[in-house]
């Protein structure tokens, strides 16, 4: 920019004001409808205010005869649950990029029915033999993907599924864990309180049975930040969600805490899953089954219920 001139009859000439903002102004905030990419289709809004009335946080106002925005200044409050896009009726939300065209319809569309449901959920059971060979990959990516749907706390999302998804990959990690963790039996180097993974250790050199990974061609390592509100439950529910999606595509799979203890029994072997030490954790294997099975099994008593009433 040109600095202010004095000409021949002394006087000062300053330079043209500059169009726009100072340059050390304060950039304009955008306004909450634009940080969040809350749009509306006004040709499609019926203005029935749902979208304000489920937002959990409250965000969402409609001035008189207007249509849906953010209230301003409260953008950053927004929990990035999409309720508002779920729940429009004709479709006419948008928010955080996402457009409702690309959702699941779910009015008149068929939800599985309760039959269905229970069946899958007493019908599910632990895996504990597998075919050889990699479960295909599109479903393994479509079962990962709708995983990523599970509900987390304060809906922070931020989890990492790490998948070991080729069984020779798979194998070669098998059987690095357990030379590793036997080296550092033999070496003292395994805390008190995870020694006992000593005898499944064993029986895999020993006797050539793996009781740790049970064969399995693939391994799925769900883990969360420590900062997220619920990391443990948010691991533990998207392992549950995976778990009965991949048990309904004829997927097998077994929740492994064997795998977490030689995991914890040998540290680096989290670090060479890419595992934060200071992330919660929890691993699942799976793979095609090589068994299958014919009923349910009969666990109605499996738990106390309990009707409380105040
Ligand atoms: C948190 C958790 C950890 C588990 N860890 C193992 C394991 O390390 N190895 C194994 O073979 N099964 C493991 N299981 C499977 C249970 O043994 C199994 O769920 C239980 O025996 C009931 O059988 P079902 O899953 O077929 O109904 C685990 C299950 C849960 C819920």
């Amino acid at each position: 920019m040109p600095n202010a001139t004095v000409s021949e009859d002394g006087q000062i000439n300053l330079p043209a004001a500059r169009a726009g903002p100072h340059p050390l102004a304060p950039e304009p905030q955008p306004r909450g409808d634009q940080m969040l990419q809350f749009a509306v289709d006004q040709d499609l809004c019926t203005q029935c205010d749902l979208c304000i009335s489920d937002c959990p946080v409250r965000i969402i106002e409609r001035p008189e005869n207007g249509y849906p925005r953010i209230v301003e200044d409260e953008a950053d409050d927004c929990m990035a649950c999409q309720h508002c896009l779920a729940i429009c009726p004709p479709g006419a939300v948008s928010i955080l990029g996402r457009d409702p065209e690309s959702s699941q319809p779910l009015s008149g569309e068929a939800l599985p029915t309760l039959d269905a449901m229970e069946r899958l959920v007493r019908g599910r059971r632990s895996v504990r033999q597998y075919r050889a060979g990699n479960v295909d990959p599109a479903l393994l990516e479509r079962l990962l993907k709708a995983t990523a749907n599970a509900p987390t706390g304060v809906n922070r999302q931020g989890l990492t599924f790490r998948v070991i998804d080729d069984h020779e990959s798979m194998e070669r990690f098998r059987r690095k864990a357990m030379a590793e963790v036997r080296d550092a039996l033999s070496a003292g180097e395994v805390p008190e309180q995870l020694q006992a993974v000593g005898r499944f250790v064993q029986a895999y050199f020993e006797e050539d049975r793996d009781l740790v990974f049970r064969g399995a061609p693939h391994a799925l390592v769900v883990s969360a930040p420590p900062d997220a509100p619920c990391p443990q439950e948010d691991v533990v529910l998207a392992l549950a969600y995976f778990e009965l999606l991949a048990q309904s595509a004829g997927v097998g799979t077994v929740w492994c805490g064997l795998m977490k203890m030689v995991l914890e029994a040998k540290t680096s072997l989290k670090a060479e899953l890419g595992l934060p030490a200071d992330h919660a954790y929890y691993c699942m294997l799976f793979g095609n089954p090589a068994i299958e099975y014919a009923r349910t099994v009969q666990r109605d008593d499996g738990a106390a219920i309990r009707h409380v009433r105040l």
